[in-house]
């Protein structure tokens, strides 16, 4: 199988022939045929809850950038970042980008980070989307803004591009391996733990004094707080049971709450998981990776490292887990969350549907549609049990073309309450204005997945979408991307 085998959306003309796709293959996606247009559509309805404030349907998830100073200060290109995401229009700003609570759990050195000296810098960030939102909407009425917050646990890399430190707290059969970590390789220690909450509790002061209104307790993605909820290995207070895998955020809530009072809580999830995958060795030549299958596992079943598996068959993903936490969020008063899943660095096709995967990746192992599809009926699924709570979806710019005709749909539908978008944004950042106004999205502005904007930073460069943002494709940047490309395509014809 490879990615031609796939229906490519950028081929298909007509919503009518999309909804027919979906139907024959009966891929659960909704999906309408037209666009309101202007205050009656769906996606512009305001959404109020408890106080909390939402001018429309459209969030921007979190996106960094690997482009910060080596002490964590934006440059002009996060500026850059920001400033679109201020352009969108989308009213839900998401966490703008992960942002490291303290040095040695940054992901990069060129993530951001959040203390006494960044404040302003991060402040102006905060300030210059707000002033270009202004700008191309004509009000900042109902602009929610909040700012991630994150360690990066067993992905952390904060010294050297290239040069992992993970700081883990249990030993995995499997991800272990792939870092080279060793049977006796150090855990994070339970003061540890503590000091990070600590670290927590400081950002979120800072956060609230510079005019955030809230923080994302970030658990996706493979980073600290979601290794947490996987934990059950973990001797001492922090591991085994529900109540100690989620002590990290209840006590990063209960120092918020009296340290920054006022100021909201999120947290985004990565709700449902599977097992690491790597490319098929039998399909695979080097240089040129086969589709995407899981690790063996059958050794280790029942499989006691993932949340949201199902534990006697860890591809499938089961939302029990999901279901607790979501109690847990409500018990705890946090009721903005965003549905996210699995790990960009262990199953992307999961995370992040794609056709074109980075250049180290795997060919998709499904049709990318069926990982929209997963991601959404897990956000619908929680909808329906968790009506209180405000839930943001993931996983819609493989739509492409029919990304506004599903976005309207799925709010119309109250599948989600609002529609968080990615990698959309870094091609086309008017497309949530352009959907709101009933516009048919400019194809040539469309993200196609192709994967640069994972490629770039794999490979020491900044992200950003190369080939569709003029900035990005002009620049001295774009030359080195396309070297490094060659590269591989080269090993590919020696192979
Ligand atoms: C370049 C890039 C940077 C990202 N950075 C973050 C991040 O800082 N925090 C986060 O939670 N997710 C991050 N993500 C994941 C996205 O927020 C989103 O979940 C993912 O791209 C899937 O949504 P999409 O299909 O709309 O792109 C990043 C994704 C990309 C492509
Ligand atoms: S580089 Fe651009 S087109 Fe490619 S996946 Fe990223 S945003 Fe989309």
């Amino acid at each position: 199988m490879t990615a031609k085998s796939y229906l490519h959306l950028g081929s298909v003309h007509g919503v009518e022939s999309f909804q027919r796709h979906l139907n024959e293959y009966q891929i659960a996606i909704p999906c309408d045929a037209e666009l309101t247009a202007g205050d009656s559509s769906p996606l512009a309805q305001p959404l109020s809850l408890n106080g909390i404030k939402i001018g429309n349907r459209f969030a921007i998830h979190p996106m960094e950038g690997w482009d910060g100073t080596s002490d964590g200060k934006p440059t002009e290109l996060t500026f850059r970042r920001w400033r679109n995401f201020g352009r969108s229009g989308a009213k839900l700003i998401w966490g703008g980008e992960a942002v490291a609570v303290l040095h040695e759990g940054r992901a990069n050195p060129n993530q951001l980070l959040i203390n006494e000296q960044t404040k302003g810098d991060l402040a102006r960030l905060r300030d210059v989307l707000i002033d270009e939102h202004r700008q191309a909407t004509g009000s900042d009425d109902g602009l929610l803004i909040g700012l991630q917050l994150t360690h990066s646990g067993r992905y952390s890399q904060p010294n050297v591009k290239g040069r992992p430190e993970p700081r883990i707290l249990y030993h995995h059969p499997l991800l272990d391996k792939r870092l080279g970590l060793n049977a006796d390789y150090r855990l994070i220690t339970d003061g540890e733990i503590r000091e990070i909450i600590e670290a927590f509790h400081k950002s979120a002061r800072i956060a609230r004094e510079i005019g955030f209104d809230f923080v994302d307790v970030k658990h996706c993605h493979g980073y600290l707080g979601h290794e947490f909820l996987s934990a059950h290995t973990r001797e001492g207070e922090y591991g085994g049971s529900f109540a100690n895998r989620t002590r990290f955020l209840t006590e990063i809530v209960e120092g918020v709450r009296s340290g920054a009072p006022g100021l909201e809580i999120g947290v985004r999830l990565s709700a449902f998981d599977t097992v690491p995958y790597r490319p098929d060795p039998e399909r695979s030549s080097p240089g040129k990776p086969g589709p995407g299958v899981p690790e063996p596992f059958e050794s280790l079943l029942p499989y006691r490292w993932g949340f949201g598996v199902n534990v006697q068959d860890p591809v499938k993903p089961d939302l029990t887990d999901a279901v607790r936490f979501f109690s847990l969020l409500r018990e705890l008063g946090i009721r903005l969350v965003n549905i996210s899943a699995g790990s960009p660095y262990y199953n992307p096709h999961v995370q992040r549907p794609t056709l074109f995967p980075p250049s180290d990746g795997y060919l998709p192992p499904e049709d990318p549609l069926i990982g929209v599809s997963r991601q959404m009926s897990a956000a619908r699924a929680l909808k329906k049990q968790f009506s209180d709570l405000l839930i943001v979806g993931t996983a819609y710019t493989y739509l492409q073309d029919f990304l506004p005709y599903v976005a309207h749909a799925a709010v119309r539908e109250g599948w989600v309450d609002c529609v968080g978008l990615g990698r959309m944004v870094l091609a086309y950042p008017e497309l949530p204005l352009h959907a709101i106004e009933g516009r048919l999205p400019d194809r040539k502005r469309l993200c196609r997945t192709f994967s640069d904007c994972t490629t770039a930073p794999r490979n020491g460069l900044p992200s950003g979408c190369y080939p569709l943002d003029a900035y990005y494709k002009k620049s001295e940047m774009a030359a080195q991307l396309n070297e490094i490309k060659n590269r591989y395509r080269n090993k590919n014809a020696e192979a």
